[in-house]
């Protein structure tokens, strides 16, 4: 008995330097440990051991299972290590490499307008306010005193989807549908596309305007002026000059045309402003009482001002851009400019 359990062990011992992967070792673990492997037989031929003969037989078979059970450990443990090697070896990371680095997207220059804007205005007050593009006639013309073949319509070459919507050509149409709902005294500013069919390298058939309107009791010229002033001047900085002229829209009366010094010559004369030193921004006015009445506000009680401007024209002026077509050609070259 001693005999067939030294040369189990030995013949194991050899068997399992031979073997060259982990599904092997598994393979003897079975034949020796399982239900009828070797050394399971051989323990099962301790009821046929004489009495004094069983604890030394019990000894060397505890002895063989603990040597063969070391020596599968040793050689899983080498399997293991080398396994471990190659997948380090594999992903290694050389951290003296230079990074890739992370890259940064830009807000697009309109995005980037109308928020400096709604700061601006939030923070003397305004709420902000938004409307539906696909407008009807009504709000987009007849609340602000536009009727239908009035010939201020000219001035707005429009889209019409059929003979009452229109593609709104006026955040101004946002202004109607307040008015009808708000109690004064009341401030909103409407950032938002806007529809004209027109298209140059200053004039796309798409662009955006941003418009606002005060209404309260003793609301005058001066008001606007001051208020613009203040704004014009955040946006495009403190030495910034503001000319006011004299205009005509059918929504204000009187109605003015606001030009600001350009930032980019600051006055002198440069290809931005076409050597003027100054450029026409928006269009402003004190609401004229006919569309405060349409709208269901006692105009003997309430005044208000209103200012709408060109938010492409701002943006265009802001980053040097010459031609709106960049705006709107979603190049990333041109975006990445904006960063
Ligand atoms: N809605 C006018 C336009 O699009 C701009 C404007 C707004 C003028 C408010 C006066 C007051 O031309």
């Amino acid at each position: 008995m001693l005999n067939k359990i030294r040369d189990l062990v030995e013949k194991t011992k050899i068997e399992l330097d031979k073997i060259i992967d982990l599904s092997d070792l598994n393979e003897i673990r079975v034949k020796i440990f399982g239900k009828t492997g070797e050394l399971t037989n051989l323990s099962k031929g301790m009821r046929d051991v004489p009495v004094e003969d069983k604890p030394k037989i019990g000894a060397a078979l505890n002895e063989a299972r603990k040597s063969i059970e070391e020596k599968i450990k040793t050689i899983e443990e080498k399997f293991e290590a080398a396994i471990l090697a190659k997948k380090l070896e594999k992903e290694k990371v050389d951290i003296t490499q230079p990074s890739k680095g992370i890259e940064m997207g830009a807000l697009h220059p309109i995005s980037s307008v109308i928020d400096k804007l709604t700061d601006i205005c939030v923070s003397m007050g305004f709420s902000v306010v938004e409307g539906p593009e696909v407008e009807s006639d009504y709000y987009n013309f007849e609340a602000m005193n536009i009727p239908k073949n009035h010939p201020s319509r000219d001035m707005q070459d429009s889209f019409f989807i059929d003979e009452n919507i229109v593609l709104r050509s006026q955040t101004s149409a946002v202004q109607a549908r307040e008015m009808e709902v708000r109690k004064p005294p009341f401030k909103i500013v409407c950032p938002g596309k806007t529809y004209r069919n027109e298209s140059d390298s200053t004039h796309s058939p798409i662009f955006h305007q941003f418009e606002g309107l005060v209404v309260d009791e003793n609301v005058s010229m001066a008001d606007l002026k001051s208020m613009l002033t203040i704004m014009m001047r955040r946006l495009f900085g403190q030495d910034t000059e503001i000319r006011f002229r004299p205009s005509f829209f059918p929504f204000t009366e009187p109605s003015i045309e606001v030009d600001v010094s350009c930032p980019n010559c600051h006055g002198k004369g440069c290809s931005t402003c076409k050597g003027t030193g100054m450029l026409e921004l928006l269009g402003a006015g004190i609401v004229n009482p006919k569309v405060l009445e349409i709208n269901g506000i006692d105009s003997k009680k309430y005044s208000g001002f209103a200012f709408g401007f060109g938010l492409d024209r701002t943006a265009m002026i802001l980053n040097s851009i010459s031609n709106i077509r960049y705006m709107y050609r979603n190049d990333i070259r041109f975006l990445k400019q904006m960063k």
